[in-house]
């Protein structure tokens, strides 16, 4: 049995003062909650305010992105050893907002992911295709390059540390969600994919769904048999639907 996870991607919202405030929300709702792992992931800069805030609990916490070296001349970006330290169990890695506005490429995702797992993080790796990818019948030839070279610097051992995300582009933030049926049938075949990069290994491997999930349509995802959770982005700002998306995930 895979332990479902949902995480909330803060994006580029809260200031810090803002972050500890609604993450003191959460932590009143979902403090305790060890059913589903709950993972915050606020912007780099409230990081230690939301550590602060949910230390004791069980609520987990997360960055948005990390930089494949340990340290260096690349101004503006943050190295896993320093999301580490900061407290951060996990790291989003490979976001379509990154790759669709600032370059990132399934290499680049590929080596962000070896450097946050040489850190001893976790990673959650986003993959999904644009509607005119969708549109042309290439979701799952786009899915499976994606998964394929963005997990490629994954070794044996380490596919617990591993979880994906399947984000179809045109589903985030737009209020139009995948259908339960679309959302598994990419599910599955990422699951076959993860079979042959990692073997049985693959079974243990949670995929989140993304993109538009509510509290009115979280229940029906996460029943589907690949769904493992999700990965939340506008609802993840108000506890309240926060907590009732992973009350869905139960
Ligand atoms: P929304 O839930 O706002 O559609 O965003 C999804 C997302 O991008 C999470 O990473």
């Amino acid at each position: 049995m895979r332990k479902p996870i949902v995480a909330g991607n803060w994006k580029m919202h809260k200031t810090s003062r803002e972050a500890a405030e609604l993450a003191a929300e959460i932590k009143r709702e979902l403090g305790d909650m060890d059913q589903v792992e709950c993972v915050l992931c606020p912007p780099f800069t409230s990081l230690r305010a939301v550590r602060e805030v949910i230390a004791g609990s069980r609520l987990q916490l997360g960055a948005q992105n990390c930089h494949w070296e340990k340290q260096g001349a690349f101004t503006g970006e943050v190295s896993a050893p320093m999301l580490l330290e900061e407290g951060c169990s996990y790291v989003i890695i490979g976001h379509s907002e990154r790759r669709q506005y600032f370059g990132e490429t399934d290499e680049t995702v590929a080596r962000r992911v070896r450097g946050a797992l040489d850190a001893g993080l976790k990673t959650i790796v986003c993959v999904g295709e644009t509607l005119a990818e969708r549109e042309a019948g290439t979701t799952c030839s786009v899915v499976e390059r994606q998964v394929r070279i963005g997990l490629s610097q994954v070794r044996a051992g380490e596919w617990d540390r591993v979880v994906v995300a399947y984000e179809p582009v045109w589903a985030i933030g737009t209020g139009r969600n995948a259908t339960a049926e679309q959302a598994q049938e990419v599910h599955a075949w990422i699951r076959k994919i993860l079979r042959e990069l990692g073997g049985d290994a693959a079974e243990r491997v949670r995929i989140q769904y993304g993109g538009s999930v509510k509290p009115d349509n979280a229940h029906e995802l996460f029943s589907q048999p690949d769904v493992d959770g999700g990965l939340i982005g506008g609802a993840s700002l108000k506890a309240d639907s926060f907590a009732a998306i992973v009350r869905a995930a139960l």
